[in-house]
């Protein structure tokens, strides 16, 4: 269904959703375009199907318009393709990964009742184990079903409605960024008893992706699973007790409900 798609802004997150649709069979090309142009060279040179190509071109003739700019730049990305977009009388879909901006936003910004996709991806989705929430408008259930599928390389691919956009960036968007910082401070503490940093590093972040896995995977209860690592009187419950003693908890909870707060504040 998607033969073109584009990519304009090839940074992080719109590099790491290229790669996982260039994995898909489903895209034969791929356009695209950033401001510093080596970076979507370095992009295309990676990926089978990819070219380089103008934010212009692609407003032209790519089926999907990947705008992965960030939120303040968006208007200004959008004012020049405003002309080009309303020339176009085949169909095309804006897709927007811009933290905070709704698609009725996007709309408003071209001008124009066009159909929108919203979605709500991470980093990890470059290596397919990532998490990309999405929604749309104007769009119907066939062109929605086709763009999940292409996206499926990416990892979960999770239909939601646009009111769960904001929440979802919030633990899965942002979330990377607290996970990295769980697996440093867990080898910092390896590396104070001891252990080489590259080995403190790699037992850390093995260990949090077997435990993701025992709670997606095992169908039980994250408490229960915790409680079972823990013997009484034992050496885990008393990790267990330094981390209550530092607020863990609260401050996981403080950090999603600052970075939603700061997400509502970007409309
Ligand atoms: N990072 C995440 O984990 C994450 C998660 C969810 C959603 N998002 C959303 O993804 C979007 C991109 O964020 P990011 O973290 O990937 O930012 P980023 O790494 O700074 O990428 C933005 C890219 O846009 C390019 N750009 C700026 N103006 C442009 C223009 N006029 N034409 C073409 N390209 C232009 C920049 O080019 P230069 O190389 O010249 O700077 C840069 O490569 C944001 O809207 C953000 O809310 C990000």
């Amino acid at each position: 269904m998607y033969h073109t798609i584009g990519f304009i802004g090839t940074g992080s997150m719109g590099s790491a959703i290229a790669k996982a649709a260039a994995k898909s069979a489903l895209a034969e090309t791929i356009l695209l375009s950033n401001r510093t142009p080596s970076k979507a060279a370095a992009l295309a040179a990676e990926l089978p199907g990819a070219a380089v190509s103008s934010n212009e071109e692609i407003a032209r003739t790519a089926q999907l318009i990947f705008l992965g700019v960030k939120p303040q730049m968006m208007q200004l990305v959008l004012d020049p393709l405003e002309p080009i977009l309303r020339k176009r009388e085949d169909r095309f879909i804006l897709v927007t990964m811009a933290a905070g901006l709704t698609c009725d936003r996007i709309q408003d910004m071209v001008d124009m009742d066009c159909p929108v996709i919203r979605i709500m991806p991470n980093t990890p989705s470059a290596i397919g184990a990532g998490v990309v929430q999405y929604c749309g408008q104007l769009v119907t259930v066939e062109e929605l079903d086709a763009f999940a599928a292409l996206l499926a390389p990416a990892g979960l691919v999770d239909p939601v409605p646009e009111g769960l956009i904001d929440a979802a960036s919030a633990v899965s968007g942002c979330g990377p960024a607290f996970a990295y910082l769980f697996v440093e401070a867990l080898a910092d503490g390896g590396v104070a008893c001891g252990l080489p940093r590259d080995k403190a590093v790699a037992y850390a972040a093995q260990m949090l992706e077997g435990s993701a896995r025992m709670v997606l995977e095992g169908g039980q209860h994250s408490g229960a699973l915790k409680d079972a690592v823990c013997s009484p009187g034992g050496t885990t419950i008393q990790g267990v007790r330094a981390l209550e003693r530092g607020g863990f908890r609260s401050a996981a909870m403080e950090a999603v409900i600052a970075a939603y707060e700061k997400t509502l504040k970007l409309r």
